[in-house]
């Protein structure tokens, strides 16, 4: 297990379409727990693939409820609904926070480390973090989706993903 850098903006690696996981293996459970490592040293509730410069499809949310960590590869958004707005936060955008407007239900398909596929249905920060972790694999940054960014005074409670 390690620690990684995360890349912060701009940099290339963060604006990529991420390749597909094509091996399930050790090296992928390697990089799973060094995600996880990176994640939890940062106070995030979620870290994508790019964001320690790898331009694969995988991404892990946890926001400390019952689900534990959720590990997602080669994730697919296949149903959303409703609307919320709410104020987010990214590891590579350090002290940058702003309020983004997403769906408040997502429904994903994904695979887990070991290769099997499963559905997961998620609302409010759930879905959003899931959301805001996918656009990463698309090269998708939440500044592109900000409506508008928030004062110091307006940042108690606000994570970072
Ligand atoms: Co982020």
């Amino acid at each position: 297990m390690a620690i990684k850098k995360i890349i912060t903006y701009p940099a290339e690696v963060l604006e990529k379409q991420c390749k597909p996981v094509q091996k399930f293996d050790k090296k992928l459970g390697k990089l799973l727990d060094d995600m996880y490592d990176t994640m939890i040293e940062h106070d995030g509730v979620g870290l994508a693939a790019p964001q320690i410069g790898m331009e694969e499809r995988i991404a892990i949310v946890d926001i400390d409820n019952e689900l534990g960590t959720i590990e997602m590869i080669n994730p697919k958004i296949i149903k959303t609904s409703g609307e919320q707005n709410g104020p987010e936060g990214c590891l590579s955008f350090p002290n940058l926070f702003g309020e983004v407007t997403r769906p408040n239900y997502v429904k994903i398909e994904a695979y887990d480390r070991k290769g099997k596929k499963y559905t997961l249905e998620a609302e409010e920060f759930l879905a959003r973090a899931i959301q805001h972790e996918i656009d990463h694999l698309d090269g998708i940054l939440f500044t592109t989706k900000v409506t508008r960014y928030l004062e110091e005074d307006e940042l108690k409670g606000v994570e970072s993903e």
